[in-house]
């Protein structure tokens, strides 16, 4: 059994610092083989916001939870001209995780991290051909039985939402992003950036997806909020079952909101 908490944009510098002291309070006694942190750790990509993620970080890392973490478009200066065209990500490497392609493995679970945030859009995201073939290596070289779990922040499967016919976009170049995911054995897909938590078969929007899970994050600690509390999911990787957990904000504390279960069988997921 693995156990993994996947948490998202956290956007420092326009934060809650009640739920953020609540979410180290929860994931200490939770206790979790790894966590993830999809993108978007910061509101403007400025110093002290990038200071007060790597605090937070930092606790988690010293109290040994293993955290792979991804840049989000708001991880990328706006403003800032100079940087955001020729040092994009250089906050990020400094203050946060210096190695472009994140890998957690042991014999239960492999997690791979990618960056899609550009420079050249505001807030659209982009897989190049470099992490196409990152993403076949590294997992070949992962342990044969490892769920393999892809990181972005901007999802790779394009989701419709609600009743009014609105669509979550999916990152730029997605149609081979999820075609290198299922050449690399991959499980499931983890992304955020959507604010929206959620998760289902990558079978229900793509025609060939049978072996993927998407799983969404809401934002676990920004005050920008849609129609969702404050969140984070926890992944319950057991053999061939899985459940997905959101654990919601609500009266000072995270608490169980709602979980869904999936069984693996025959190369494809089921809801159980
Ligand atoms: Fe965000
Ligand atoms: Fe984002």
């Amino acid at each position: 059994m693995r156990r993994i908490a996947h948490l998202s944009d956290l956007h420092f510098g326009r934060h809650d610092g009640t739920v953020v002291a609540g979410l180290s309070a929860a994931l200490t006694a939770i206790g979790p083989d790894a966590i993830v942190i999809s993108g978007d750790l910061t509101q403007r990509a400025r110093r002290a916001q990038f200071a007060a993620a790597r605090e937070f970080v930092d606790g988690l890392r010293a109290a040994g939870l293993p955290v792979i973490v991804v840049p989000g478009n708001h991880d990328v200066p706006l403003w800032d001209v100079t940087r955001r065209f020729f040092r994009p990500l250089a906050r990020f490497r400094r203050y946060i995780e210096p190695h472009p392609f994140p890998l957690f493995a042991d014999d239960k679970v492999a997690i791979l991290g990618i960056n899609t945030a550009r420079s050249l859009t505001i807030k659209d995201g982009r897989v190049s051909r470099e992490q196409l073939a990152c993403i076949r290596e590294r997992f070949a070289a992962a342990p044969r039985g490892a769920r393999r779990m892809l990181v972005t922040h901007h999802p790779l499967v394009e989701l419709p939402w609600g009743e009014k016919g609105e669509r979550l976009e999916a990152a730029g170049r997605s149609a081979a992003a999820v075609e290198a995911a299922l050449d690399a054995g991959v499980h499931l897909l983890l992304a955020g950036h959507h604010h929206r938590p959620f998760s289902g078969s990558a079978a229900t929007f793509l025609t060939a997806g049978h072996s993927m899970l998407v799983v969404q994050a809401g934002t676990t600690t920004s005050t920008r909020l849609r129609e969702h509390a404050n969140s984070f999911n926890l992944i319950e990787s057991d053999g061939d079952a899985l459940r997905v957990a959101v654990q919601a904000w609500a009266e000072g504390g995270f608490e169980e909101a709602a979980d869904e279960s999936y069984r693996f069988a025959d190369g494809r997921w089921h809801q159980s």
